[in-house]
């Protein structure tokens, strides 16, 4: 008899891993073949770098210039998220300054994310919370902005950076004076495929960034793609 059930609990065991590790696969194996790889040079400008599940990075893009800003950082951010495009250092560090001034502590939390990172952080979301909710807020690897360095997620000392907060309100409100962008707002995710992230700004330079803020849409809309 008890044969029998540690067979079956052996087999239970082997099924469930099993089930586990596809569920996973599918869901983190990054972009689709029909997904249209970008090309990206050093001439593209960051406004016209459009990353999400059907414009895809390659597996080994990595931007060139990737910089430390000097801001302050939350606790327990990794090296590598400290970076982010040195193109957006200068901009970044002006907002956070700005914000200071006005009374707003803003700290960097994620900036970029290599493919590899992507699928950890993807990965970890998932065993957290599950594929559903991973996926609304998670890119698959190859379709995160994080991978471009042009963007970075912003924290506040509590590490609750929602909507309504004074910082997530500040930031809504200011960002484009700087060239940033909301890249993910509210009710869009029928757009940007990602449901809204108020913490997570993309720099697209001050004429767009006006633009986008002034009327409301997203980098999709802008770039109508
Ligand atoms: N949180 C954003 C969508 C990303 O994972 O790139
Ligand atoms: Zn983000």
């Amino acid at each position: 008899m008890k044969k029998i059930l540690k067979k079956f609990i052996l087999i239970i065991m082997i099924s469930w891993t099993f089930c586990y590790s596809v569920s996973c696969t599918s869901l983190n194996e990054g972009a689709n073949l029909n997904d249209k790889e970008i090309q990206v040079s050093g001439n593209t400008s960051p406004e016209q770098l459009l990353v999400n599940e059907k414009n895809v990075l390659s597996k080994d893009y990595e931007p060139s210039n990737l910089t430390i800003p000097n801001i302050e950082f939350a606790d327990g951010v990794s090296p590598e998220e400290k970076h982010i495009a040195g193109v957006i250092a200068k901009p970044l560090e002006e907002l956070v300054r700005k914000a200071k001034d006005e009374g707003i502590i803003l700290l960097g939390n994620s900036g970029y994310r290599s493919y590899k990172s992507q699928e950890k952080t993807l990965n970890n979301r998932v065993k957290e919370e599950g594929k559903k909710l991973a996926a609304a807020y998670v890119a698959k690897p190859g379709s995160s902005e994080h991978q471009t360095g042009l963007c970075i997620d912003m924290t506040n000392k509590d590490k609750y950076f929602v909507s309504g907060t004074k910082e997530a309100k500040w930031l809504a409100k200011n960002c484009y004076k700087f060239g940033f962008i909301i890249r993910y707002p509210a009710g869009k995710k029928n757009i940007t495929g990602i449901e809204y992230e108020p913490w997570h700004i993309r720099y697209v330079g001050k004429t767009a960034a006006k633009y986008i803020y002034d009327k409301r849409i997203t980098l999709e809309e802008y770039l109508k793609k």
